[in-house]
Protein backbone atom coordinates (compact mmCIF):
# COMPACT_ATOMS: atom_id res chain seq x y z
CA UNK A 1 0.00 0.00 0.00
CA UNK A 2 1.45 3.51 -0.92
CA UNK A 3 2.42 5.62 2.19
CA UNK A 4 1.00 9.36 2.06
CA UNK A 5 2.75 10.51 4.84
CA UNK A 6 0.98 10.29 7.99
CA UNK A 7 0.97 6.93 8.76
CA UNK A 8 2.75 3.46 8.57
CA UNK A 9 2.21 0.19 9.00
CA UNK A 10 2.52 -1.45 12.79
CA UNK A 11 5.62 -2.98 13.95
CA UNK A 12 5.87 -5.53 16.80
CA UNK A 13 7.47 -2.78 18.59
CA UNK A 14 4.00 -1.13 19.04
CA UNK A 15 2.70 -3.54 21.15
CA UNK A 16 2.67 -1.44 24.35
CA UNK A 17 1.24 2.05 22.85
CA UNK A 18 -1.57 0.50 20.59
CA UNK A 19 -2.82 -1.50 23.98
CA UNK A 20 -2.62 1.87 25.52
CA UNK A 21 -5.13 3.91 23.08
CA UNK A 22 -6.88 -0.06 22.87
CA UNK A 23 -8.14 -0.11 26.47
CA UNK A 24 -8.73 3.14 26.94
CA UNK A 25 -11.75 3.37 28.44
CA UNK A 26 -13.18 5.67 25.71
CA UNK A 27 -12.03 3.46 23.25
CA UNK A 28 -12.36 0.16 24.10
CA UNK A 29 -15.95 -0.27 24.04
CA UNK A 30 -16.34 0.42 20.27
CA UNK A 31 -13.22 -1.76 19.49
CA UNK A 32 -13.37 -5.66 18.76
CA UNK A 33 -12.20 -7.14 21.86
CA UNK A 34 -13.06 -6.75 25.55
CA UNK A 35 -10.38 -5.23 28.04
CA UNK A 36 -7.56 -7.37 28.09
CA UNK A 37 -4.59 -7.08 30.16
CA UNK A 38 -1.02 -6.59 27.63
CA UNK A 39 0.19 -10.51 27.25
CA UNK A 40 -3.52 -11.45 26.49
CA UNK A 41 -3.39 -8.57 24.41
CA UNK A 42 -0.56 -9.87 22.05
CA UNK A 43 -1.61 -12.20 20.24
CA UNK A 44 -4.49 -10.02 19.09
CA UNK A 45 -2.14 -7.43 18.24
CA UNK A 46 -0.07 -10.29 16.49
CA UNK A 47 -3.33 -10.72 13.63
CA UNK A 48 -3.46 -6.90 13.47
CA UNK A 49 0.30 -6.93 12.25
CA UNK A 50 -0.40 -10.25 10.35
CA UNK A 51 -2.85 -8.54 8.22
CA UNK A 52 -0.05 -6.31 6.72
CA UNK A 53 -2.87 -3.42 6.92
CA UNK A 54 -2.73 -2.29 10.49
CA UNK A 55 -1.45 1.37 10.46
CA UNK A 56 -0.26 4.09 13.09
CA UNK A 57 0.19 7.48 13.37
CA UNK A 58 2.51 9.14 15.14
CA UNK A 59 2.97 13.01 16.56
CA UNK A 60 6.02 13.70 17.92
CA UNK A 61 7.31 9.70 17.74
CA UNK A 62 4.97 8.65 20.00
CA UNK A 63 2.10 6.67 18.39
CA UNK A 64 -1.35 8.28 19.09
CA UNK A 65 -3.96 6.44 16.28
CA UNK A 66 -4.63 3.35 14.04
CA UNK A 67 -6.50 1.69 12.00
CA UNK A 68 -6.37 -1.38 9.56
CA UNK A 69 -7.71 -1.08 5.90
CA UNK A 70 -8.44 -4.74 4.47
CA UNK A 71 -8.97 -4.69 0.42
CA UNK A 72 -11.45 -7.35 -0.23
CA UNK A 73 -10.83 -10.04 -3.16
CA UNK A 74 -12.52 -11.55 -6.29
CA UNK A 75 -15.88 -9.32 -7.34
CA UNK A 76 -15.39 -7.23 -4.51
CA UNK A 77 -12.21 -6.25 -5.12
CA UNK A 78 -13.50 -2.88 -5.40
CA UNK A 79 -14.57 -2.69 -1.55
CA UNK A 80 -12.59 -2.00 1.25
CA UNK A 81 -13.20 -2.05 4.88
CA UNK A 82 -11.98 0.02 7.67
CA UNK A 83 -11.34 -1.68 11.43
CA UNK A 84 -10.29 -1.20 14.23
CA UNK A 85 -10.02 2.37 14.29
CA UNK A 86 -9.25 4.82 17.35
CA UNK A 87 -7.54 7.76 17.74
CA UNK A 88 -5.62 8.54 21.52
CA UNK A 89 -8.26 10.25 23.52
CA UNK A 90 -6.19 12.87 24.12
CA UNK A 91 -5.95 13.98 20.49
CA UNK A 92 -9.66 13.85 20.58
CA UNK A 93 -10.93 16.52 18.56
CA UNK A 94 -8.08 17.79 16.94
CA UNK A 95 -8.62 16.91 13.50
CA UNK A 96 -6.17 13.70 13.38
CA UNK A 97 -8.71 11.17 13.13
CA UNK A 98 -10.24 13.09 10.02
CA UNK A 99 -6.68 13.65 8.75
CA UNK A 100 -5.95 9.62 9.51
CA UNK A 101 -8.88 8.54 7.77
CA UNK A 102 -8.95 10.83 4.77
CA UNK A 103 -5.27 9.50 4.10
CA UNK A 104 -6.37 5.82 4.55
CA UNK A 105 -8.88 6.50 2.04
CA UNK A 106 -6.41 8.34 -0.68
CA UNK A 107 -4.71 5.32 -0.67
CA UNK A 108 -7.37 3.01 -1.03
CA UNK A 109 -8.52 5.19 -4.42
CA UNK A 110 -4.77 5.28 -5.50
CA UNK A 111 -5.57 1.30 -5.31
CA UNK A 112 -8.17 1.03 -7.12
CA UNK A 113 -10.86 0.82 -4.54
CA UNK A 114 -14.53 2.27 -5.04
CA UNK A 115 -16.19 1.40 -1.79
CA UNK A 116 -15.19 1.79 1.51
CA UNK A 117 -17.25 0.39 4.29
CA UNK A 118 -17.40 -0.28 7.90
CA UNK A 119 -19.09 -1.15 11.02
CA UNK A 120 -20.26 0.97 14.37
CA UNK A 121 -22.07 0.09 17.33
CA UNK A 122 -25.32 1.98 17.03
CA UNK A 123 -24.27 2.95 20.64
CA UNK A 124 -21.28 4.80 19.75
CA UNK A 125 -22.77 8.30 18.60
CA UNK A 126 -19.66 10.00 18.14
CA UNK A 127 -18.41 7.74 16.24
CA UNK A 128 -21.71 7.81 13.91
CA UNK A 129 -21.17 11.22 13.41
CA UNK A 130 -17.56 11.19 12.82
CA UNK A 131 -18.11 8.83 10.13
CA UNK A 132 -21.21 10.72 8.51
CA UNK A 133 -18.61 14.52 8.25
CA UNK A 134 -16.09 11.94 6.20
CA UNK A 135 -19.01 11.51 3.92
CA UNK A 136 -19.92 7.87 5.14
CA UNK A 137 -23.82 6.90 4.90
CA UNK A 138 -25.80 4.73 6.79
CA UNK A 139 -27.12 1.59 5.08
CA UNK A 140 -28.00 -0.63 7.29
CA UNK A 141 -28.20 -2.46 10.90
CA UNK A 142 -27.05 -5.46 11.86
CA UNK A 143 -29.08 -6.26 15.08
CA UNK A 144 -27.66 -7.21 17.76
CA UNK A 145 -24.43 -8.61 16.29
CA UNK A 146 -22.30 -6.81 19.24
CA UNK A 147 -21.93 -7.91 22.48
CA UNK A 148 -19.40 -6.81 25.59
CA UNK A 149 -18.34 -8.74 28.26
CA UNK A 150 -20.66 -8.20 31.64
CA UNK A 151 -23.11 -6.26 29.32
CA UNK A 152 -26.81 -8.33 29.23
CA UNK A 153 -27.53 -6.60 26.26
CA UNK A 154 -26.54 -6.85 22.79
CA UNK A 155 -25.59 -3.73 20.85
CA UNK A 156 -26.55 -3.49 16.99
CA UNK A 157 -23.82 -2.82 14.51
CA UNK A 158 -24.37 -0.25 11.76
CA UNK A 159 -23.60 -0.52 8.15
CA UNK A 160 -22.03 2.72 7.24
CA UNK A 161 -20.25 3.12 3.25
CA UNK A 162 -18.74 5.83 1.04
CA UNK A 163 -18.61 5.88 -2.75
CA UNK A 164 -15.58 7.30 -3.94
CA UNK A 165 -16.06 9.20 -6.72
CA UNK A 166 -13.53 9.37 -9.69
C1 LIG B 1 -14.26 8.27 16.40
C2 LIG B 1 -12.94 9.04 16.61
C3 LIG B 1 -11.85 8.40 15.74
C4 LIG B 1 -13.15 10.50 16.19
O1 LIG B 1 -12.03 11.25 16.57
P1 LIG B 1 -12.08 12.86 16.75
O2 LIG B 1 -10.78 13.25 17.38
O3 LIG B 1 -13.35 13.25 17.42
O4 LIG B 1 -12.16 13.34 15.26
P2 LIG B 1 -11.67 14.71 14.59
O5 LIG B 1 -11.25 15.72 15.61
O6 LIG B 1 -10.66 14.37 13.54
O7 LIG B 1 -13.02 15.20 13.93
C5 LIG B 1 -13.33 14.94 12.58
C6 LIG B 1 -14.69 15.51 12.29
O8 LIG B 1 -15.71 14.76 12.98
C7 LIG B 1 -16.53 15.65 13.72
N1 LIG B 1 -16.99 15.03 14.95
C8 LIG B 1 -16.26 14.30 15.82
N2 LIG B 1 -17.04 13.95 16.85
C9 LIG B 1 -18.28 14.48 16.62
C10 LIG B 1 -19.51 14.48 17.34
N3 LIG B 1 -19.64 13.86 18.52
N4 LIG B 1 -20.56 15.13 16.80
C11 LIG B 1 -20.47 15.76 15.62
N5 LIG B 1 -19.32 15.80 14.89
C12 LIG B 1 -18.24 15.16 15.40
C13 LIG B 1 -15.64 16.82 14.04
O9 LIG B 1 -16.40 17.99 14.29
C14 LIG B 1 -14.82 16.95 12.78
O10 LIG B 1 -15.50 17.67 11.77
P3 LIG B 1 -14.84 18.99 11.12
O11 LIG B 1 -13.45 18.54 10.64
O12 LIG B 1 -15.75 19.35 10.02
O13 LIG B 1 -14.76 19.97 12.26
C15 LIG B 1 -12.50 9.01 18.08
O14 LIG B 1 -13.51 9.59 18.84
C16 LIG B 1 -12.19 7.64 18.67
O15 LIG B 1 -11.07 7.14 18.53
N6 LIG B 1 -13.19 7.05 19.34
C17 LIG B 1 -13.03 5.78 20.04
C18 LIG B 1 -12.92 4.61 19.09
C19 LIG B 1 -14.05 4.59 18.10
O16 LIG B 1 -15.18 4.92 18.38
N7 LIG B 1 -13.69 4.14 16.87
C20 LIG B 1 -14.64 3.96 15.81
C21 LIG B 1 -15.14 2.59 15.92
S1 LIG B 1 -15.92 2.06 14.45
Amino acid sequence: MPNHGLRRLARPADLAAVHAIYMHPEVVPYLGVDPAPLAEFEPVFAELLASGAFFVVEKGGAVCGFHRATRYKGRARHVATLQTLAIDPHEKGSGLARAMVTEAIECLRAEGVKRVELLVEADNPRGVAFYRKLGFELEGCMKRAYKRAGDADYVDELIMARWLED
